[in-house]
């Protein structure tokens, strides 16, 4: 039996960097499942990672489609393409943010305007812009999923104006269901634990936290790329239809300890 129900479904991926993307993970695991994946990039450099990665892919039913969140413009005409190429949209994968370098290195107090305004318009908003322009192509109800992190509930070290953004994601996840449940939208954030990828380097006390999570959480191990994109297919397929407004964490419990 076909629990997944996600074969020849047409799900947008944004956020696929390199292969050690989380976006990437959830993109093997929709190709593997038979989805059609449309993967968005924001910079050219993107699409060379991308095309490189997707070289062993190539039998697959995938389309690029570049879209700088940054970009209300940028965000309409991505949409727009997909819509005409694809006509129905079943579910999108958020997996973007980016917060200034600086802003994670000095004092939380010392953000400036700009930086905590970059942070959330990146990091927080897009999934409202997006899930607005994706809406009229969500014609069959479907499923949004956004990717939060620990640092939105707690204060962890270097995390700052992340975590505030991370705060406002999973807020705008709750106001978002709200809103697209009656069109049967739902929209729901994974809260991964930390993994090594391009975006964590810019954290400076993430290897100290991959040591803590090892050390103190319940599974005694950090989470794999694989298991955050186990539990995003879930959260796309039928599996979890009665489901929306939440935020599910693949951290290995470590965020139920004191
Ligand atoms: N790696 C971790 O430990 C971890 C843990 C929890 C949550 N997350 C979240 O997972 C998501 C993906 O991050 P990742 O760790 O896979 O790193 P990554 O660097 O591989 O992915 C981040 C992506 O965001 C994209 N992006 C940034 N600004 C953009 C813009 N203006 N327009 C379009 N795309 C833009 C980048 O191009 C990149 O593809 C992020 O939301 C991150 O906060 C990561």
């Amino acid at each position: 039996m076909d629990l997944l129900q996600i074969k020849d479904k047409n799900i947008v991926v944004m956020g696929v960097a390199n292969e050690r993307s989380i976006a990437w993970g959830i993109a093997k695991r929709l190709l593997e499942a038979g989805a059609n994946v449309i993967f968005t990039y924001r910079k050219d450099r993107s699409k060379s990672k991308l095309d490189k990665v997707l070289a062993d892919y190539i039998e697959y039913n995938t389309a690029v489609i570049q879209c700088d969140v940054n970009s209300d413009e940028s965000i309409t005409s991505a949409f727009q393409q997909i819509g005409e190429q694809y006509g129905v949209i079943h579910g999108i994968v958020h997996s973007v943010a980016f917060a200034n370098a600086e802003d994670l290195k000095n004092r939380f107090v010392e953000t400036s305007r700009d930086g905590y305004a970059f942070a959330q318009d990146t990091s927080a908003y897009s999934l409202v812009a997006v899930a607005n322009a994706a809406r009229p192509f969500m014609t069959e109800g479907g499923s949004i999923v956004t990717m939060s992190y620990l640092g939105g509930d707690r204060v962890l070290d270097g995390y700052n104006v992340m975590g505030v953004a991370k705060a406002a994601l999973e807020a705008s996840v709750r106001y978002l269901a709200a809103d697209l449940g009656a069109e049967g939208i739902r929209v729901n954030a994974i809260s991964a634990g930390a993994i090594r990828t391009l975006a964590a380097k810019g954290v400076p006390s993430f290897n100290t936290m991959l040591h803590k999570i090892e050390e103190s959480s319940p599974l005694k191990r950090n989470v794999t790329q694989e298991e955050v994109a186990d539990m995003t297919l879930v959260m796309l397929s039928k599996l979890s239809s009665g489901v929306t407004g939440e935020t599910i964490f693949v951290d290995s419990g470590y965020h139920i300890m004191g």
